[in-house]
């Protein structure tokens, strides 16, 4: 029996209130939360005073690049980052090399996964225009990832022909990437001879993410499918699903799209390039009342790591997609400080959404009986994003030099203290996550 116990924390309780006082965690569990808990020998103590604890960060979208691309990132940095920024359970994309779309692929991540993860993991199945049989057997994952468009090999299923038996067949979640691949290739074309990366928001443009999201709500109207939209980035897809949602369907948005837009491009160039493509300052407006009225359901990172190397490359040649995992939750919670939103509600958007909406049992709440995945940050310090502090492979952020706080001080998975002051115990193992 292994007991840890957590004193003098600010403890975000259920209800959304705050307790200071401790927490027992034995054998990976919450055991007990209480104003003061006295227990005769704890094997491990953490001085909590001056600290937040929060449920761990549940990030259902990343991508981490392995097997295949383990040059830009591998489950073992990548999760190295993860600890390092508060994420204590991941859902990860099947863009690898090969692609996750069969249960062998899939069983093969799965077996790196419990090898090199040092937290919780969970992995979607790719659609192609012909695995269908793939999709409905696949064990365990988190649902059934469709490209509708900014297409990575075969992972592609764009017209509406094509996505109809996927949505026709089968319970389980489909999580879109909602862009409108016609007319992505069509303005590509249009705009082929300019370089400046800008242009890549006005060749995906937001006309190209609605059709998108359009069909996908058709498709899951018409089939009560339960879906979820990745990486909502427009205010007129937000608005559309404000008076078109039906209650099976849920949504996401990216920190990135909430705190940066096309003024990115004059700053940094290919490291805003990520798809769907930063918007207009007013989309941020847009998309943050939207996450508050609970039009969009959670928060992601689209973590999705490329080298300097290969971002250095001159648009349209420079890869799409920006790292995350490690800045998110600090990003978020700066924003409680600005007056923007609670820290309950980061804590919502970024953990207990997101395990009921992917019916991930037991986490999410800081709860006797629930896994003691956890996070204990510092609210009272500010600190910047700094490229030597990053755990990524890549080596970057889009967000250098922001002042943060809410910065993890301790992250625990399963009980176990996997980052603490700065340093990580890369002997802690995640384990697979289960979806009832
Ligand atoms: O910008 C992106 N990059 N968006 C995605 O959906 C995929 C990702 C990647 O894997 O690089």
């Amino acid at each position: 029996m292994i007991q840890l116990l957590i004193r003098h924390a600010r403890i975000l309780l259920p209800d959304g209130q705050f307790l200071f006082g401790d927490v027992l965690l034995q054998d990976g569990k919450i055991l007990e939360v209480a104003s003061e808990i006295i227990t005769p020998d704890p094997n491990i103590l953490i001085d909590a005073t001056g600290l937040t604890l929060l449920p761990g960060v549940i990030d259902p979208q990343v991508h981490f690049r392995e097997p295949g691309l383990e040059h830009k990132e591998d489950l073992f940095t990548a999760t190295c980052a993860c600890a390092k920024g508060g994420v204590t359970s991941f859902l990860e994309m099947p863009n690898t090399h090969p692609l996750t779309i069969t249960q062998r692929a899939l069983d093969d991540k799965l077996h790196l996964a419990a090898q090199k993860c040092l937290v919780n993991y969970g992995f979607f199945i790719g659609a192609t225009t012909d695995n269908l049989p793939d999709l409905l057997i696949a064990n365990p994952t988190c649902g059934i990832k469709i490209f509708m468009g900014s297409a990575h090999g075969t992972l592609l299923v764009s017209r509406e022909a094509e996505l109809e038996p996927i949505f026709a067949k089968g319970t389980r979640l489909i999580a879109v990437h909602a862009e409108d691949q016609a007319r992505i290739i069509q303005r590509r074309q249009e705009f082929h001879n300019i370089t400046y990366p800008a242009i890549h928001s006005q060749i995906q443009d937001e006309k190209t993410a609605l059709n998108a999201t359009k069909l996908a709500l058709k498709l899951s109207n018409k089939y009560q499918r339960r879906l979820h939209i990745l990486h909502l980035s427009t205010g007129i897809e937000a608005e559309f699903l404000r008076k078109n949602k039906p209650h099976w369907v849920t949504a996401e948005v990216t920190p990135q799209h909430l705190l940066l837009n096309t003024e990115a491009y004059d700053r940094i160039g290919t490291l805003a390039q990520m798809n769907p493509p930063l918007r207009s300052p007013e989309n941020n407006t847009i998309l943050w009342q939207a996450l508050l009225d609970g039009i969009i359901d959670f928060i992601a990172t689209d973590h999705a790591p490329h080298t300097l190397e290969e971002k250095a490359k001159s648009y349209p040649n420079s890869p799409s997609g920006m790292p995350g995992v490690e800045t998110s939750l600090p990003l978020m919670l700066t924003q409680t400080k600005l007056g923007h939103c609670s820290i309950s509600q980061v804590a919502n958007w970024m953990s207990t959404a997101v395990a009921k909406a992917y019916k991930i049992p037991n986490k999410g709440l800081i709860k006797p009986g629930y896994d003691a995945d956890l996070v204990l940050v510092d609210l009272e310090n500010y600190a910047p994003v700094q490229r030597k502090n990053l755990q990524t492979k890549c080596g970057w952020s889009p967000f250098e030099g922001w002042e943060l706080t809410g910065w993890p001080i301790v992250t625990l998975v399963g009980g176990q203290i996997v980052y603490e002051r700065g340093k990580l115990n890369t002997d802690v193992r995640g384990n697979s996550l289960k979806f009832e």
